[in-house]
């Protein structure tokens, strides 16, 4: 029922945080501890109205943090645009790789969900991301989804120690 509700809000653009903590997802709620007190550069690829990367600024401790949508919705601007420690990229995730430095602290895969799409955000981010900096992303858990197979793949053809709660997924370079 609460989930239904949180979508239902989501859908017509309402903040509900009754999932979150804070409205931080898990993964950045774990980046919060592992690097308290350092200013973060990091990416969150597929942004959609805004509504996590609004938690992202307003409840990290955020040097710079690249925004990639194919799209820029409207309600981004309304939701983000007082922070001035943003830079949306209009691309495709591939396409943006390109405008954003390396040495970065965090990815956050939230964009193109199906199997081969979560593999080249991986491929295409993981080389841009520090030693010890940290890449995830969203919607693990239903084993009949893409992103599930895709990262549960990936993680076991490369031996990596995976971290999940809630629906998601990170791991440490
Ligand atoms: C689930 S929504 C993101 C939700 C957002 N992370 C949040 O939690 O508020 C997915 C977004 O990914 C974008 N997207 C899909 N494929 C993409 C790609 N290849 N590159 C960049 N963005 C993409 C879509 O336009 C959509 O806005």
């Amino acid at each position: 029922m609460t989930s239904i509700i949180h979508t239902l809000l989501q859908f017509i653009g309402m903040d509900f945080e009754i999932k979150w903590d804070n409205g931080l997802r898990p993964m950045m709620v774990f980046i919060n501890k592992e690097f308290y007190g350092v200013p973060l550069t990091g990416v969150e690829i597929g942004v959609y109205k805004g509504i996590h990367a609004k938690y992202i600024l307003r409840k990290m401790n955020i040097k710079k943090l690249y925004l990639v949508d194919i799209y820029k919705k409207k309600e981004i601007e309304k939701r983000i645009g007082k922070f001035c420690n943003f830079v949306f990229i209009e691309n495709s995730s591939l396409k943006a790789s390109k405008d954003i430095p390396n040495e970065l602290d965090f990815v956050y895969i939230d964009s193109n969900h199906n199997y081969d799409g979560v593999l080249l955000d991986i491929e295409t981010y993981l080389p841009k991301v520090r030693k010890g900096g940290i890449i995830g992303g969203h919607d693990f858990g239903n084993p009949l989804e893409e992103v599930t197979r895709a990262i549960a793949e990936y993680v076991t053809k490369n031996n990596i120690k995976m971290f999940f709660k809630d629906r998601d997924w990170w791991f440490i370079k």
